[in-house]
């Protein structure tokens, strides 16, 4: 018999959705039902994130409605991820009605948290490390995707950068076993799985404890090796993110040049174009820095899609500050950006500046980067037009009935007229049109 049904919302990074993949897992394997939709759950979990104030107060207002649409069996609220982490047992007062906090390393204990809440437990609070036995090797089942798979391979961070509260809500940064990488990077392959994104806060500070699985593979660091490791296995498209610019050695490059699975995108978050503020903000590089693995990466083989995080607004930045991140906007051309307004993180060593960057300003700059990014990207994207690309179809497309939506290997959308069964396919598409964030196009 069932022991109860257990529904999980998700905000956040990938790092979320793989922790409540890895979760689900861990539930069905102790017998919990998974429910698709909060109404009839007997557990609602939130798997929350916390990097800036508003990702932060989505999950309260979830809560409240949730409560407000409940009749008379009230379900067990619960919260796990980063807030869970860093709040604790605070979650459990001002009747929120919150039964079950679990921290980040908390995961593979959910079944026996919720075995206690229902047993009536009035509140369970987990904030405790992961087991030794229990690192990392939890064969996943139901996956956000059948065609597309993250795999963690670094958990944490020991970056610090003064704004963020990743290190606080994350700890420190725990690599997993190279070999197991590998392992589950072929067990995809078997199930049909065309593409795999190596995951973490910064995946090329990747340093496991022993370089078991990495033998035979050369390489300049412990995660060039593993680029090598993973392309060796034939996975068809093989994705990482986030890299962290000041441990971008060129040999990255170097691995994605030899093999054509490692795929032609780059995600390297800048933050800002200003050597004051990169100081501040103790992001361990200056702009030359950061400018010499772009060229690297500009003069590479083939043509890398790269992309970017900026912050605006952080305290101190003056307009000349801002002024020197446009420039290096212009210079780097990227293929798509995020941009931030500064959030303050209570805890975090920024916390204490005086956030002195008005929220108008801070407005200001977003929309004036956010033009100069719309005016670059357009231009990347009409280069695309006549050219054929190669799409994973992946979903039915948001806009229209006939059409499916899928990525290139450069991690651009793709939207083209398609029968829903090619679904799953790598296919070549003739890119016909550029939209602002997308591509259109019909089958070669
Ligand atoms: N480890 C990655 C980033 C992870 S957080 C890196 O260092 O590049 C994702 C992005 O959120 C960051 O790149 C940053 O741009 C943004 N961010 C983090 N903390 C923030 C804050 N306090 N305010 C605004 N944006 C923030
Ligand atoms: Fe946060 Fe910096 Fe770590 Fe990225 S590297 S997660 S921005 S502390
Ligand atoms: Fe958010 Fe935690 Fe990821 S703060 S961005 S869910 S690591």
């Amino acid at each position: 018999m069932l022991k109860g049904s257990v529904y999980i919302e998700t905000f956040g990074c990938q790092m979320n959705i793989a922790d409540t993949e890895r979760a689900t897992s861990r539930l069905r394997a102790a017998g919990y039902g998974i429910s698709a939709e909060a109404e009839t759950a007997d557990v609602i979990l939130f798997n929350t994130c916390s990097v800036r104030a508003r990702a932060e107060q989505k999950v309260f207002n979830r809560i409240g409605e949730i409560r407000k649409g409940q009749g008379v069996s009230e379900p067990i609220i619960g919260i796990m991820g980063c807030v869970a982490q860093l709040e604790g047992e605070t979650l459990f007062e001002n009747g929120t009605g919150v039964r079950i906090v679990a921290g980040t390393r908390a995961t593979d204990r959910l079944p026996d948290l919720i075995e206690r809440a229902l047993d009536g437990e009035k509140h369970v609070l987990d904030l405790g490390e992961r087991l030794e036995d229990e690192q990392w090797d939890v064969p996943v089942v139901g996956r956000h995707s059948p065609y597309v798979a993250y795999i963690p391979i670094i958990e944490g961070c020991n970056k610090f950068c003064t704004y963020c509260i990743v290190p606080f809500s994350r700890g420190r940064e725990q690599s997993r076993p190279a070999a197991e990488i590998i392992d589950e990077i072929k067990r995809l392959r078997g199930e049909g799985y065309q593409e795999v994104q190596l995951i973490g806060q910064n995946v090329n500070s990747y340093r496991p404890r022993t370089e078991v699985g990495l033998e035979g593979f050369s390489g300049a660091t412990p995660f060039s090796k593993l680029l090598r490791a993973a392309a060796a296995t034939k996975m068809p498209r093989i994705k990482f993110t986030t890299s962290f610019p000041r441990d971008f050695h060129p040999d990255i490059v170097s691995a994605m040049d030899e093999h054509e699975n490692l795929c032609d995108w780059v995600h390297l978050p800048v933050q800002s174009g200003s050597d004051r503020i990169l100081r501040a903000m103790r992001r361990g590089y200056r702009v030359s820095d950061y400018l010499s693995r772009i060229d690297t990466i500009k003069n590479a083989k083939r043509r890398y899609a790269l992309t970017s995080d900026i912050i605006v607004g952080f305290p101190g930045e003056t307009l000349e500050d801002f002024e020197a991140t446009l420039r290096l906007i212009e210079y780097c051309r990227y293929d798509a950006l995020y941009i931030f307004k500064y959030s303050e993180r209570p805890g975090t060593p920024a916390a204490v500046l005086e956030n002195n960057v008005s929220d108008n300003e801070k407005m200001t700059r977003f929309l004036e980067l956010e033009k100069l990014q719309r005016d670059i990207q357009k231009k990347i994207y009409e280069d695309f037009v006549g050219r054929e690309v190669s799409v994973l179809v992946e979903r039915k497309s948001a806009k229209s009935d006939s059409d499916m939506s899928g990525h290139t290997t450069c991690n651009k959308v793709v939207n083209f007229p398609c029968r829903e069964d090619l679904k799953g396919e790598i296919i070549s598409v003739r890119v016909n049109e550029a939209k602002a964030n997308s591509l259109y196009g019909e089958i070669v």
